[in-house]
């Protein structure tokens, strides 16, 4: 415990609260009253401080789970692999049926009667390309079979599949190493293959000129916004007087993208090497790794690496006789996606809920971590660094395209033959080449009929549309050409062009089989769980847009659902503090727009009747029921009042 509180200033150690909700949850089963009692005097907060951590982010617990705890993945690419049917099954074979919130498909746990098995529903768990999976314990399974579960729940060993060997249109830098034969992922085969020379070389660079090689580089960020990272780094003021931290975000919870754990566990010291070079360009002494809470072998195998690190003085103190300190520390989440964007991030190392952040003023690299400048970047990112200190700057940026430069991970999954990790140069691939040639086509005897092609949060893109995309030349004119879906470069700025957006990386194929307004209703599922709440626009918004296309399935839809949609999303869309507003509207904005009819015909009912006459709140309080006029004709509204009551 102790351990874990000097990961953070003294003065800080607020930090820690995480970090030892997770202690006490591994020990005792669940946080109790008197475990948030216990954290909050160890860290000289209140009970309150520590108990709304403990409600807030969703893999705490305050009741046991049972001996074997399964977590089933219910987002997009899971679900359209089955998911729900495993669950189903599971819980047959278990043999209880579990508890339903109002809400939807998550909390409370259930356990069956014997406390031997817990099971609940979790969102994407990065491994979408082997969809579906769960985890058992720590332990992840993937391309689970829905119909064998017994075999599941029998079977302690996890089905990790072995990753996969290059596909010819693929430029492999960051995956190198991937699949490849004799490959280890300890120190000793990583120095044999070249590891840790960039940091030598880096030890001996100046900090401007690290900076300057990577804005050469024109590298743009991997985790969604494409913010082009050596302008980030510039803003680090030269004579910053304040600590620095370097943060790297390894929170992967994007439905659709699974590059950052494969990255993790399968070369986390390229990670390393990279944090550790980016630290000296910034002149920051302390890096955080805020991996998310599901990846718990994704932690271990970091602070393994850590330690090897250390014992090479790779990093600590005076690191490779530099002069220069540096420190790099583990935080864990506890399953929120907010925790990816980065000032959410910031708030939940900081021993708070994950609330984001209003930007201005609080830009991370002016006003971070402990309200010091901080830069926060992905992992693909950061491990990008390490190869622009190998290739130099302007040699890497020769790679891929103008303004979209060098390699990126593309994740594919749902209606493919071979889902999986492409690492393409940026735009030297088509969308049709990804789909058709790497990901080996749609499957037998189906069409494409949609691609959502950066993360849940891009807007989804129609298999039969054109789209006018400027092709942006080395000298900095452009040409307008009218293309297919099939033709979209994978890069940043075509993808923005036909109206969507590169995100994550993460490609989710929809084939003709494909009903738009469930996939909606996952997507939007996914959202509502997901808001912070901070935002009244976002937390209310996310929940109706659920909640009526929920409606919608279960075919009480009413001709001004689609247009109600459609207002709730452009009312949610820059009108809220953190980009996760844009993220949760923009589906529901481009899928409505996209399939009217489909939308239109789930739709069909009369306008609901007029709610029922508004109360006062005392009456509301005084009275166990309160009557209201009998529902005319649409049987789809009976919950509202047709037995006359609410
Ligand atoms: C709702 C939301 C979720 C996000 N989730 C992630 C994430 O899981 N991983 C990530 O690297 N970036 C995520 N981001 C982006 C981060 O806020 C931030 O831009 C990124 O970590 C910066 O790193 P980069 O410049 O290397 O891309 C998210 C942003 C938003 C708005
Ligand atoms: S937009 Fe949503 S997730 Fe972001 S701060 Fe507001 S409520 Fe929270
Ligand atoms: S792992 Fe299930 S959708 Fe991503």
């Amino acid at each position: 415990m102790d351990e874990a509180i000097g990961r953070y200033p003294p003065e800080h150690k607020r930090s820690a609260a995480l970090p030892l909700l997770h202690f006490w949850q591994e020990h005792f089963g669940f946080i109790s009253d008197e475990g948030v009692k216990w954290i909050a005097a160890k860290l000289d907060l209140q009970p309150i401080n520590v108990l709304e951590l403990a409600t807030f982010y969703p893999m705490f617990r305050q009741q046991s789970a049972g001996k074997t705890h399964i977590r089933v993945c219910r987002t997009l690419s899971c679900a359209m692999a089955g998911s729900y049917r495993l669950m189903e099954n599971l819980r047959e074979a278990i043999g209880f049926e579990p508890k339903i919130d109002n809400h939807g498909t998550h909390n409370p746990i259930s356990v069956s009667p014997d406390g031997n098995c817990s099971i609940e529903f979790v969102e994407c768990l990065a491994s979408c390309g082997t969809a579906p999976v769960c985890m058992i314990g720590e332990t992840l399974h993937e391309n689970v079979d829905p119909n064998s579960v017994v075999d599941l729940i029998s079977n302690p060993q996890s089905e990790i599949r072995n990753p996969q060997s290059p596909h010819p249109l693929e430029h492999r830098l960051i995956f190198k190493n991937i699949g490849r034969a004799g490959w280890k992922i300890d120190i000793d085969t990583y120095i044999d293959n070249g590891g840790y020379e960039q940091l030598k070389k880096a030890v001996t660079m100046s900090r401007v000129d690290i900076v300057n090689e990577l804005k050469t580089s024109g590298l743009r960020g991997r985790g969604g916004a494409g913010f082009p990272c050596g302008v980030k780094w510039s803003f680090i003021k030269p004579d910053e007087k304040k600590p620095i931290y370097l943060i790297c975000n390894a929170d992967e919870s994007e439905p659709g993208t699974f590059k950052d754990r494969y990255i993790i566990h399968e070369d986390p010291h390229q990670l390393l090497e990279g944090i550790l070079i980016s630290c000296l360009a910034l002149n920051a002494r302390t890096a955080y790794i805020y991996i998310r809470g599901e990846f718990p072998e994704g932690a271990k195998i970091l602070e393994l690496a850590i330690e090897e690190a250390r014992k090479h003085n790779f990093l600590g103190k005076n690191a490779l006789g530099s002069g220069f300190d540096v420190e790099v520390y583990i935080h864990r989440g506890a399953g929120a996606y907010i925790c990816g964007e980065e000032t959410g991030l910031i708030e939940s190392l900081e021993g708070k809920r994950a609330y984001p952040r209003i930007k201005p003023p609080y830009f991370p690299a002016v006003l971070g971590l402990y309200m010091c400048p901080t830069i926060v970047n992905n992992v693909e990112t950061l491990c990008h660094v390490k190869h622009i200190i190998a290739m130099g700057g302007a040699k890497y940026a020769q790679l891929g395209r103008p303004n979209n430069t060098g390699t990126r991970i593309v994740c594919v999954s749902g209606d493919v033959q071979h889902p999986g990790y492409f690492e393409i140069e940026v735009g030297a691939v088509t969308m049709g080449q990804l789909i058709y040639e790497m990901a080996g086509g749609l499957k037998p005897g189906r069409m494409l009929k949609a691609v959502i092609p950066g993360g849940s949060s891009a807007k989804v893109l129609r298999a039969d549309e054109r789209f006018k995309i400027k092709d942006r030349q080395s000298d900095g004119s452009t040409i307008e050409r009218e293309m297919s879906i099939d033709e979209i470069p994978m890069d940043f700025d075509s993808l923005t062009a036909a109206g969507s957006m590169a995100g994550s990386g993460g490609v989710i194929v929809l084939d003709d089989s494909r009903d738009m307004v469930w996939t909606l209703n996952n997507i939007n599922e996914f959202y509502a769980h997901e808001s912070c709440g901070q935002c009244t626009p976002c937390r209310e918004g996310a929940l109706w847009m659920k909640k009526i296309t929920e409606r919608m399935l279960h075919g009480g839809g009413v001709v001004e659902d689609p247009r109600t949609l459609k207002t709730i999303g452009d009312n949610i869309a820059g009108r809220t503090i953190c980009a996760f507003g844009e993220a949760c509207a923009w589906p529901t904005q481009s899928f409505v727009e996209k399939f009217p009819d489909e939308f239109a015909s789930r739709a069909a009912k009369p306008v609901p009747p007029p709610l029922p006459p508004e109360y006062i709140s005392e009456e509301l309080t005084e009275r166990e029921t309160i009557p209201t006029t009998a529902l005319a004709h649409d049987p789809g509204w009976e919950k509202a009042g047709s037995a006359g009551t609410i």
